[in-house]
């Protein structure tokens, strides 16, 4: 088969070739992929550190050619979303059936891709912050694939959303039509105090937002894309007047139960135009570098799709 692979001598680090097919185990089957997704965890990391001629991926959307041999999950024929640790960036995966969404007929498998990292992390973990409803939410690295997700879902959920991002007068009406509330270049400027943080960002901004946490509040500390440690000033974690039990809480989607649940009503809210997949470039496996350079350079903003033809 053909798949993207580590190849850190060539530009991007990845490069088309032949790859040995994956053997399903009893508890998974097997899909051929037709688009994939990129995410800043595996592009920033991944690529780096894997073995050459790794084949890599955690989404991918497709069509499942061989059922699980335990009989768990989808059938043969049935359109699916997936995510798995590798392995995503292949004209087939082997995954297993409680990492696979079932996809309404028809829809566009560049957008369905786009769900099980980005989409799904952002409904994990703003089910850590609680209940939604009239609460005030804060999502930094709000332009990114998650945090994008992260605005549209707690906005649905009924919460006043407020989305930062670096460069506010460039995202602000993109991030308003998502349905933030209000656009800020930093959480120190979310003016009052916030029920929960999605923070994808750690380092100084994550201290920041906590700081604007009031009582109860949960901070989800998701991504950690700054690259900095975190440093509390003294009296950052008094509790004080309306500043009681808050807390800042550790994610990682890879250890959520119920997934296939999550994916499946992700991918009905994209394919029924509910979720936006906030797709910013789009292209075939051998525009790949060109995708994952912009991604390490901040300069995408969005979720990036190959399509696998
Ligand atoms: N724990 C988990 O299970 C889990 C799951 C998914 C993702 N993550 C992590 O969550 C984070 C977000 O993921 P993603 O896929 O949405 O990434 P992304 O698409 O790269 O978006 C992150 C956003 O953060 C901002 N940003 C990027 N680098 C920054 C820096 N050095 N300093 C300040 N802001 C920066 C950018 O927004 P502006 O340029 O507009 O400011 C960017 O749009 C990543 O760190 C990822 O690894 C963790």
């Amino acid at each position: 088969m053909r798949a993207l692979i580590v190849d850190r001598s060539v530009p991007g680090g990845l490069r088309v070739a032949e790859a040995p097919e994956p053997v399903p185990t009893p508890g998974q089957a097997l899909i051929r992929v037709t688009a994939t997704s990129l995410n800043f965890g595996e592009v920033r990391h991944g690529i780096d550190s894997a073995p050459e001629g790794a084949v890599l991926g955690w989404d991918a959307a497709g069509v499942v050619v061989r059922a699980a041999a335990d009989g768990s999950g989808p059938a043969v024929g049935t359109s699916v979303v997936t995510l798995g640790e590798d392995g995503g960036w292949a004209e087939l995966r082997a995954v297993r059936t409680d990492w696979i969404g079932v996809v309404p007929e028809g829809a566009d498998p560049g957008a369905i891709s786009t769900i099980p990292v980005a989409g799904a992390t952002a409904l994990r973990a703003l089910d850590r912050v609680g209940p939604l409803l009239g609460r005030r939410v804060l999502v930094t690295g709000a332009t990114g694939g998650v945090g994008r997700y992260a605005v549209q879902l707690a906005r649905l959920g009924g919460a006043y959303v407020i989305a930062a991002t670096g460069d506010p007068a460039r995202h602000g009406d993109g991030l308003r039509a998502l349905g933030a509330h209000e656009v800020v270049e930093s959480p120190a400027r979310s003016g009052g105090r916030l029920d929960g943080v999605l923070d994808m960002l750690g380092g100084a901004p994550l201290v920041e937002a906590f700081d604007q946490l009031g009582e109860g509040g949960t901070l989800v500390a998701v991504g950690h894309s700054t690259g900095e440690g975190e440093s509390f000033p003294f009296g950052a974690l008094f509790g004080g007047a309306d500043r009681h039990d808050r807390s800042l809480v550790t994610f990682l989607l890879l250890c959520c139960d119920g997934l296939h649940r999550d994916l499946t009503w992700l991918a009905g809210q994209v394919a029924g135009g509910t979720l936006s997949p906030e797709i910013a470039w789009r292209g075939g496996w051998d525009d790949a570098a060109e995708a994952v350079t912009a991604l390490l350079e901040r300069r995408l903003h969005g979720k990036a799709v190959l399509d696998l033809a």
